[in-house]
């Protein structure tokens, strides 16, 4: 099965991406690695070690990033609570994370296992950045990277950009620039296409239908998660964001992706961590990215919830 690395700052839907990767056997998850991001980095590690505790999991994880490289850090209290998981009831967890720092274990085990590993960032893209700058070789090492971040439509944490790119948009550059100058095959998805998979009531009702404490824990967390979509939308559900990444690799046929070519936006100003697509090819400059345009929601959920069903 495939090796992935899980990098991201859970966060109910980095949450649900590590639930739908570790009950999927084509998925080989070496490690989940943590992030600052819509809370603290001692609070998404302890969340990733929630996870791995309420399904038994055996992966390691390896924390982070607690900044970015250049702005002053964001967080997203707003939409994931204190906890960064709020909701449902948090097993306390009976072991802990790892010493070495993301960075080095993504470092060392692309190094040990060359165009084999896959990469699926869910948060900001500092760890990534760090690793490429500590290693450059690994760029042509990694078999491809898989980023929930971005938008080629409005952002949501400012107009113009989403919020993992608008936490480190220098790292964002340092991936994406990577991607332009060496091949390193980069798949973006974006609001633009997240915005597409609303996690509404009946398919809340669809988790909680399992009858297993994992469909009811993803239920509880979904439905916190709502309510700031509710709010803020006005829509019936949050927009499933993170869960793209690895369903991208275990059903790509529910997905409509399109080479683009993606800069990001580092000025300071209103436009800050905007990710901006030529859209129009008017630079001549070769694409770097494939960016999702487009999902089959009801497929996506479908797959989803059966994933989440295997959980006993
Ligand atoms: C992204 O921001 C975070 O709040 C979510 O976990 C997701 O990764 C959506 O903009
Ligand atoms: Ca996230």
């Amino acid at each position: 099965s495939r090796p992935v690395i899980l990098d991201g700052d859970p966060g109910h839907d980095d949450a649900v991406n590590i639930l739908l990767a570790c009950s999927s056997p084509e998925l080989d998850v070496l490690g989940v690695t943590t992030t600052y991001g819509n809370v603290g980095l001692e609070r998404t590690t302890h969340n990733a070690l929630v996870v791995r505790e309420l399904i038994g999991g055996d992966f390691p994880v390896y924390p982070g990033a607690d900044r970015p490289l250049v702005v002053p850090r964001l967080s997203a209290e707003a939409v994931h609570g204190e906890s960064g998981l709020d909701g449902p009831h948090l097993p306390t967890p009976t072991r802990g994370a790892e010493a070495l720092h993301a960075a080095q274990f993504i470092i060392d085990t692309v190094r040990a296992r060359p165009g084999e590993v896959t990469l699926l960032p869910t948060g900001p893209l500092t760890n990534l950045a760090l690793a490429l700058r500590l290693a450059p070789d690994i760029a042509t090492l990694i078999r491809e990277v898989v980023w929930m971040g971005g938008s080629l439509e409005a952002g949501n944490w400012s107009p113009s950009a989403e919020f993992n790119a608008l936490c480190d948009p220098h790292a964002a550059q340092i991936v994406f620039e990577t991607a332009a100058e060496t091949g390193l095959k980069l798949t973006m998805f974006g609001l633009n296409v997240t915005h597409q998979a609303i996690a509404d009531s009946r398919r809340v009702a669809a988790f909680r239908a399992l009858g297993t404490p994992v469909g009811e824990f993803t239920a509880v967390l979904l439905e916190f998660f709502a309510e700031h979509h509710r709010e803020r939308y006005g829509w019936d559900g949050g927009a499933l964001h993170d869960p793209m990444t690895a369903a991208y690799l275990l059903a790509p046929e529910l997905f409509e992706v399109r080479p683009l070519l993606v800069d990001i936006d580092i000025s300071a100003g209103p436009s800050a961590g905007r990710t901006i697509g030529d859209v129009w090819r008017v630079t001549g400059r070769p694409p770097n990215v494939d960016a999702a345009l487009k999902v089959d929601a009801d497929g996506f959920f479908a797959l989803l919830t059966e994933r989440i069903g295997r959980y006993r």
